[in-house]
């Protein structure tokens, strides 16, 4: 039989901050067509670099920004370093110009975002392009590539020693020259040099959901995608899933990107994140001086009211092999040894006509799995105790109440617990 690798505690402290804000912020911002606008728009790298003058993110305020993320639930925030453009929003100390410090912003930005996040107690990570157009990294020859390689290890060598300690690095790009020399080891050595506990993730991309890359990798990736159960059997190292996802169709912002996601749909991608223990990674993209943009901001602190109450559920619950039925499932607690049932599609009753919420039903909820000695049910959002009846060894069945008229909070979570 292939053994099962053991997580470390960097892993298991990953997995229990379980919510992440993604951003992603450049001078691509400046023209709200998203982070890919330089080669879907074909401008050329002479016109494009003229964003850099006009580069003053005035309205960039890092602090506002891990104010607004711990609002908002998120534990980590993974902002981008430098994205494929190749501009640093970091000081580059001498490697090139081509930073924010040698724009009109005149500061280094990472400087400003890690103190923020140490001050809102939320990790900082570390996106990284490794795909970069400024050096044409797609089709560069070999020998400018072994030379692009020099100077990608020594950019992310400057994010490993001048802002002390990071809980990622998150690399994208590789899947761009698939069959180069990435010199991952030497890059990942380099970073543990400096960083022995941090997280290295390296986008395996859309095309390749859940794919087990270099194994130095701590995250198998799902872009866009949703995660399944991971069966890490015979993997030479514990692998986190992580989901990532963007809050419209653009990472970087697009302006004229409606499509959406509602707070309603930022809960349940959450929730079947956590259902299968994935961590979920959840982007944003600034507007073009830095401000946060008003939808998002908005949505997104509605999904953090919903995770202030159901906390205990989110952060640190597990998988527990329990089964329900449909959308529902039920996650474990490692720490507290309490469980969650995770309900979705409760009615609002004394309103059913007028909102038809459709398939939405309160009453007898049926699981299996748990033999642990359960005594007492309640809603972690409203405290109001449920009745929860034992069918056997390890059957059960929790009586769901509907929302109060006035409410709807999309997913409910009980707590079980043996009642002590
Ligand atoms: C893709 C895109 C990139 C984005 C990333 C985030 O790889 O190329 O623009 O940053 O996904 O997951």
């Amino acid at each position: 039989m292939k053994s099962t690798p053991e997580p470390l505690p960097q892993h298991l402290a990953f997995e229990s901050m379980a919510y992440g804000l993604f951003v992603h912020w450049g001078l691509y911002s400046q023209l709200g067509k998203g982070e890919w606008v330089k080669k879907w728009h074909q401008i050329p790298m002479e016109d494009y670099r003229k964003l850099v003058e006009t580069f003053t993110a005035e309205d960039f305020d890092a602090r506002e920004l891990t104010r607004f993320a711990k609002r908002a639930g998120f534990r980590y925030l993974c902002h981008t370093t430098r994205h494929h453009d190749g501009f640093s929003l970091y000081d580059t100390r001498g490697l090139n110009t081509y930073d924010a410090p040698h724009s009109p912003a005149g500061r280094d930005l990472i400087a400003e975002l890690v103190e923020a996040c140490r001050e809102e107690d939320i990790v900082p990570f570390f996106y990284h392009t490794t795909l970069d157009w400024s050096w044409d990294t797609e089709n560069c020859s070999d020998e400018a590539f072994a030379e692009y390689i020099d100077y990608l290890v020594a950019s992310v060598g400057i994010l490993c020693t001048q802002y002390g300690e990071i809980g990622g690095f998150w690399f994208d790009g590789n899947w761009s020259r698939k069959d180069a020399d990435w010199q991952e080891d030497r890059l990942y050595e380099m970073i543990r040099s400096h960083q022995p506990n941090t997280i290295i993730v390296n986008n395996s991309s859309i095309g390749a959901l859940g794919a087990v890359g270099h194994p130095d990798l701590d995250v198998v990736t799902f872009e866009q995608g949703r995660p399944e159960p991971l069966d890490r059997s015979g993997l030479p190292k514990y692998v986190v899933p992580e989901m990532c996802q963007t809050m419209n169709l653009h990472w970087g912002i697009g302006a004229n990107d409606f499509h959406y996601k509602s707070p309603a749909e930022v809960i349940t991608d959450l929730t079947s994140c956590r259902k299968v223990g994935a961590n979920y990674l959840l982007n944003i993209g600034p507007e073009a001086q830095g401000g946060i943009p008003a939808y998002e901001k908005a949505c997104l602190e509605r999904v953090g009211e919903w995770i202030e109450d159901v906390e205990a559920a989110v952060y640190e619950s597990k998988p527990c092999g329990a089964q329900a039925e449909g959308q529902d499932f039920v996650l474990r607690n490692p720490n507290t040894g309490r469980y969650y049932y995770v309900a979705h599609n409760l009615p609002i009753p004394q309103n059913n006509h007028v909102t038809g919420a459709m398939g939405a039903s309160e009453g007898p909820r049926m699981f299996r799995g748990i033999t642990a000695p359960l005594r007492r049910a309640h809603w972690l959002d409203s405290g109001e105790e449920l009745k929860l009846e034992r069918e056997g060894d390890d059957i059960w069945t929790l009586h769901a109440t509907g929302y109060p008229y006035g409410t709807n909070r999309v997913v409910r979570i009980a707590e079980l617990s043996d009642g002590e």
